[in-house]
């Protein structure tokens, strides 16, 4: 396929969609992208998975959500069967660097042998494409200099990045070996609303919110480049329609700072919005002991997503971090469910695990 031949998916498999980049997809499609087909959401609702954050689509005839496991090889066939899926959209995962390193069999389970299992439903339908969201993190760290591409060499230094890379290369095999229509996307840190507040930047709003400590690993140096999430999903959506097959597209939003650079701008604009001194919120500054292992810099050259498919960011760091933190502070409802642990015994009640 030549990158001007458009895919036109009319029934996708979404999985992780409860989650914070898979909800954002969702919505996007459902919203701007105005996408006519159907939509089913197979998501596990592991903590990070919150049925709030798609609650306004909820009665949508075009979505249905189903809990469930994507290691579930069985739910899978069956749901790509009775769905007529025509497409894949994987984005469930265990997802945080941190949680990975205390306990790391849960992201081979799920990011692993969860990836072989959609990818072997994958196989028993000839036509089904499969887009795989992965990260930069694959990739491993950077010096001062220089960029990821496409080809840099994959060098994963977490259990998160390298289950992630594993599963890389099994959709790489899995297209090599059986001819799947694949695509793949490695994508730079995400932030924006619905964001779990494990993650820097809400973690960061949430503490300066509260007066509590902004726990700071290390020096605070270490490097991410930063990509609004709903760039991130139109990226997605444009490499699915459009990307050729078999390829891998890099995406990253031009928004490298230090992670101290991310906080000074967290609490000016926490102090802009809600009155407060910035200096009485930069005082909240805690250095704390580093990340084991902890990757220095990334940095991603998306020159190939911008030349063929003519994809760019929309969102500038700055006026990204503004729309999150006034998102953060006008959701009190989502955070007050998020920090009691209300968002789960909602979903316990509305649907029981399978
Ligand atoms: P997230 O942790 O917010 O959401 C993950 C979702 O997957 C949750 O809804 C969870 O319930 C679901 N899930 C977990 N295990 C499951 C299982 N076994 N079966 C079904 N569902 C399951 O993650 P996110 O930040 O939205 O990331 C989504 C994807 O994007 C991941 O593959 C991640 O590696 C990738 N990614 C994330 C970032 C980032 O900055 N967050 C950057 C690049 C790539
Ligand atoms: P994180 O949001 O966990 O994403 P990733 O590890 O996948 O890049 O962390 C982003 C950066 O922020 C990373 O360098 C670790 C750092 N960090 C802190 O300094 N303090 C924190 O409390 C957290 C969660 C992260």
């Amino acid at each position: 396929m030549s990158a001007g031949d458009a895919r036109s998916p009319r029934s996708l498999l979404v999985t992780g969609g409860a989650g914070f980049i898979g909800s954002a997809f969702i919505r996007y499609l459902l919203g701007p992208a105005a996408f006519a087909g159907r939509v089913t959401n197979l998501d596990l609702l592991t903590y990070a998975g919150n049925l709030e954050n798609l609650a306004a689509l909820a009665a949508d005839a075009r979505y249905r959500f189903v809990r469930g496991d994507i290691r579930d090889g069985e739910l899978v066939g069956r749901l790509v069967e009775e769905r007529e899926v025509d497409t894949i959209v994987h984005f469930a995962a265990e997802s945080h660097v941190d949680r990975s390193i205390v306990a790391p069999g849960a992201f081979i389970d799920t990011n692993i042998v969860g990836t072989f299992q959609l990818l072997e439903a994958a196989r028993r339908v000839p036509a089904l494409h499969f887009h795989h969201v992965s990260t930069d993190e694959v990739f491993g760290s950077l010096g001062p200099t220089g960029a990821f591409r496409e080809d840099t060499p994959y060098s994963p230094n977490s259990p998160y990045s390298a289950s992630k890379a594993a599963s890389d290369h099994l959709v790489r095999a899995y297209a090599h070996t059986y001819g799947i229509n694949v695509t793949l996307s490695n994508c730079s840190n995400n932030y924006g609303p619905y964001q779990f507040p494990e993650k820097l930047i809400p973690l960061m709003i949430m503490n300066l919110c509260e007066g509590k400590p902004l726990p700071v690993y290390g020096d605070g140096l270490n490097v991410r480049d930063w990509l609004y999430v709903d760039d991130h999903v139109e990226a997605i959506w444009t490499i699915l329609r459009r990307g050729r097959a078999g390829e891998t597209y890099n995406i990253g939003g031009e928004g490298e700072r230090t992670n101290l650079e991310v906080i000074r701008l967290l609490v000016a604009n926490v102090a802009r919005e809600t009155g407060k001194p910035a200096a009485e919120l930069e005082r909240l500054v805690t250095f704390v002991k580093d990340r084991p292992g902890h990757d220095r810099r990334y940095a991603i050259d998306f020159s190939k997503l911008k030349s063929e498919l003519g994809w760019l960011p929309r969102h500038d760091l700055e006026r990204g971090l503004a729309d999150t933190v006034r998102w953060y502070l006008s959701s009190p409802e989502w955070i007050e469910h998020v920090r009691t642990g209300a968002y789960r015994a909602w979903l316990e009640t509305n649907y029981a695990a399978r």
